[in-house]
This record gives structure tokens, sequence and C-alpha cells, in this order.
């Protein structure tokens, strides 16, 4: 009877089984007697034990063709070992290879420049850093959709062929057949307000895009975001909603990703205290406080990068700005009725000079007022009508936002860069692999 193939996560249950495990070579070394092979399956690593006097000559011989990311199979008997990893060893009775690999793997233990990482992306994601990494962003995608969906939000998909609409930021084009220009989507959230009136709350969660020229440690040129959208909110319910959202994403990601932030060596006590309520500056108050500060900001302008990172500084949870000015946002923003030169709108900037992670606001509901900004704007009338609807047909006071995920993942991770944050970062400068 062959042996039960067994990932290497479930090993513990098979303690003095035999077993055939399979997956890739990370590590090999051999005192001429006793031969270790430690390998990785994705679900964890194992180190195999081979003893030259205890096993067949050609499986020793096999052992010395082994080069690092090899694809074999090994079988053998779990054994516990308290120095190996995962708390088991393989006591190796059989040896196959699967896929010899080529003996110049560029990845090694070495400081390696990151244009060299990055043109190897398809191999360095299977160092440990990046197998943490994406664990993390995988369990943060699974939080986001957890929280919503238990929220009785309906997760509606929006289109990334668009007319053109969106934010500001450019647009990515291409030909589309009659119809003259498409653009890649910049945002769900217009999508979003019509399902809004039909759903009540939705959200929206996909790739979106930014033909900004910006090579900042900030900006990728595809990236994705989760924009919910409620009917009956208004800014201040914005608000709360995105403190209690943020708050359970890094609750939950701190709470079972425990073993990956570890390998990242991030100090999760700087994520523990993300408890709602998050501190609230209102933008002419922001202004006052950088202008002290020694900021040459002046009212009117939107907050730069640095101005972001003075405002959280020394705080253990993220900051709300509201209200900023009207001509430093978006068009589809609510004239603030206290204040017309600014708009109900929030940014939400994370800790630690990660800065904006949240851009969210009260939509305009007025008819007149929001074709008077789509004219102020110059915006092509005819890709905006439908939009115009949704002020004609039962306009309703509602709110939304949308949150990057890689910029909130390269917090939680606590990286220098958001090219790390994404399998296949896409960037002014790169498209490949
Ligand atoms: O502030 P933004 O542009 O807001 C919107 O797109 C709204 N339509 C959202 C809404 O109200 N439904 O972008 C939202 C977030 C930013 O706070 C940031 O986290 C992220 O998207 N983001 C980027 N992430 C990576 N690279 C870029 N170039 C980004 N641009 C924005
Ligand atoms: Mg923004």
């Amino acid at each position: 009877m062959t042996p039960p193939y067994t990932r290497i996560a479930e090993l513990s249950a098979r303690a003095g089984e035999v077993v055939r495990v399979r997956g890739w070579i990370t590590h090999l070394r051999s005192s001429g007697k006793v031969a270790f092979a430690v390998m990785r399956d994705g679900s964890g690593t194992l180190q195999c034990v081979l003893v030259k006097s205890s096993i067949p000559a050609e499986t020793w011989e096999r052992f010395s063709t082994l080069t690092q990311e090899t694809t074999i199979e090994v079988t053998g008997e779990v054994r516990p070992d308290a120095r190996a990893p995962g708390g088991f060893e393989l006591a190796v009775s059989e040896l196959v290879i699967f896929g010899q690999a080529a003996p110049d793997y560029p990845i090694q233990p070495k400081e390696h420049g990151i244009d060299f990482l990055l043109d190897h992306r398809h191999l360095w994601l299977r160092s440990e850093r990046q197998r943490a990494i994406a664990r993390v962003r995988h369990e943060v995608e699974q939080a986001i959709r957890d929280f919503f969906y238990c929220r009785d939000f309906t997760l509606v998909d929006t289109p990334i062929l668009t007319a053109a609409i969106g934010e500001r930021s450019g647009l990515f084009a291409t030909d589309y057949f009659d119809e003259g220009q498409a653009y890649l989507a910049q945002t769900g959230q217009l999508y979003g307000e019509a399902a809004a009136a039909a759903l009540g709350r939705i959200y929206c969660f996909g790739p979106t895009f930014r033909a900004e020229k910006s090579k900042t440690r900030r900006h990728l040129t595809e990236f994705w975001m989760v924009e919910p959208e409620v009917a009956f909110n208004d800014s201040n319910d914005n608000m709360r909603l995105q403190e209690e959202f943020v708050s359970y994403v890094v609750g939950r990601t701190v709470e079972r990703r425990r073993t990956e932030l570890d390998v990242l060596e991030r100090d999760v006590s700087r994520l523990e205290t993300v408890t709602p309520p998050f501190p609230r500056i209102d933008y002419s108050e922001a202004v006052t406080i950088l202008q002290g500060k020694g900021s040459s900001i002046q009212w009117g302008n939107d907050l730069g990068a640095e101005d972001e990172t003075v405002l959280v500084e020394g705080r253990d949870r993220p900051v709300f700005v509201f209200n900023y000015p009207r001509a430093a946002k978006a068009f589809y923003m609510k004239e603030n009725p206290a204040d017309p030169r600014t708009v109900l709108c929030n940014d939400c900037l994370a800790p630690e000079g990660y800065g904006e992670i949240i851009g969210g606001s009260q939509r305009e509901d007025d008819y007149d007022k929001l074709l008077r900004r789509i004219e102020e704007e110059n915006l092509p009338l005819d890709a905006y009508g439908w939009y115009l609807d949704l002020r004609r047909y039962g306009t309703f006071v509602h709110s939304g936002f949308g949150l990057g995920l890689e910029r909130t993942v390269a917090w939680i991770c606590g990286l220098p860069h958001l090219r790390e944050a994404i399998a296949f970062p896409r960037m002014m400068n790169r498209l490949r692999p």
C-alpha cells in the first residue's frame, strides 16, 4: 500500500506513521553519512533526514544530484524532533525527483538589489518573507469580505472598462470598437452609487488603475480597492463605518496571522491599539497645526505626504482629516452646507508614516449642484448622464469610501514600499514579469 500523501502542516497528526510529502528543496547539507534536505510545500517547512547506512544505495546517490528548488517526493516516517522546524522531521526511506532545478537558482540568501528581485518576482515569491506577506494580504482580503458580509452589504462587481469617468488622475485608454476610447476604471464608486439605490448597502472590490506618473513608495498603477456605498449614511456615519472597518481588519489579521507578522518582524503592539474611535481633525485645523510645525501648506491645498506624516506623528491609531476644500477634491463630493468652500469628505491617515489609506465622502445628491460641478470640471456630460439620473429618480443622502488594499497591507506588514504588497506589482517602469 502506498503511504498517504500528506501536507507538511498536517504532519503533527501523523507522528510515527510513514507518509509521502511533495515539495521544493530549500536547503541541502550532508556529512557523508547523514544528509539533510529542507523542503517547502506551501503549507510548511520540513527537514528530511537520510541516513546512508539505512537506505538503498541509489537513493543515497540520488540525494547528491539534488539542487535548490528541485521538486521532490519523499517517503518516510514522521518523527518528533524539537529542533526541527515545525517540531517534526521525516526519516526518509525513498526519494523521487519530479523536476530537477537548474543549478543557478537566482535568489540566494544574500543582499540582492531591488531591481534584480523585481525582475525575478516570479521566483522571489517563494521566499519566506514574500510568503508571509502573501498570507497577510489573503487574510486582509478575507477579513474585508467577512466584515461586509456579516453586515448585510451586497457585493456588486463594477466594470473595469468604462467611458471617461472617475477620479482626476491619469486614465489608461484603449480602443473600443465603434465606441471610441475605453478607460480602465479608476474607481467603482459611481457604479456603486447606482447599486446602492437598488440594494441599500453595497461594496465593490477589485483592481483599479491610475496612469499617475508618480514613482513614490505609495503609488502603483494597478491597485486593489474596496469601496462600500451606503444609502442614508451621512459623512459622520461614514467615518464611524471606516473606523469600525479598519479596526476589524487590523485586529483580525493580528489575531490570525501572528506567525507571518513575526516573520516580518512587525511590532504588533503598534497595531493592537487600533480601535475606535479615531481622532478627527477638521481640514482647517490641520492646516493651522501644520503651519505651526513649519509646513508651507496654504488653505486650499491638498495635504502632501509629508503633511500626512506630521499629522499622525505620535499617535497610536489612524486619524481622520475631514471637510477639505472643494477645489482639492473630486467633483462628486457634497458641498458642506456650513461652509460651501468645503465638501463633506474625509481621508483616513494611517500611523507610522503610511499616509492616506482611505478616501471617503458624502456624495452630492442635489441635481443642479452636481451638474454645475461636472460643468466646472469640464467633464464630458454624455458620459455622466446616467450618474445624474441617480439624482433625478429618487435622490438620497449617501456616502462611501475607498480603502487601498496595498497601502493597508504595507502598513499592517510594516513594508517600506507598496511593491511587495501585491504579487506582481505594476508601476510606471514595471510591466514584467
Ligand atoms: O482617494 P481615492 O482616489 O478615492 C477614490 O477613488 C474614491 N472613489 C473612493 C470612494 O469614495 N469610493 O482612492 C482611495 C484609496 C486611497 O486612499 C489609497 O489608499 C488608494 O485608494 N490609492 C492608491 N493605492 C495605490 N496606488 C495608487 N496610485 C493609489 N491611488 C489611490
Ligand atoms: Mg484620496
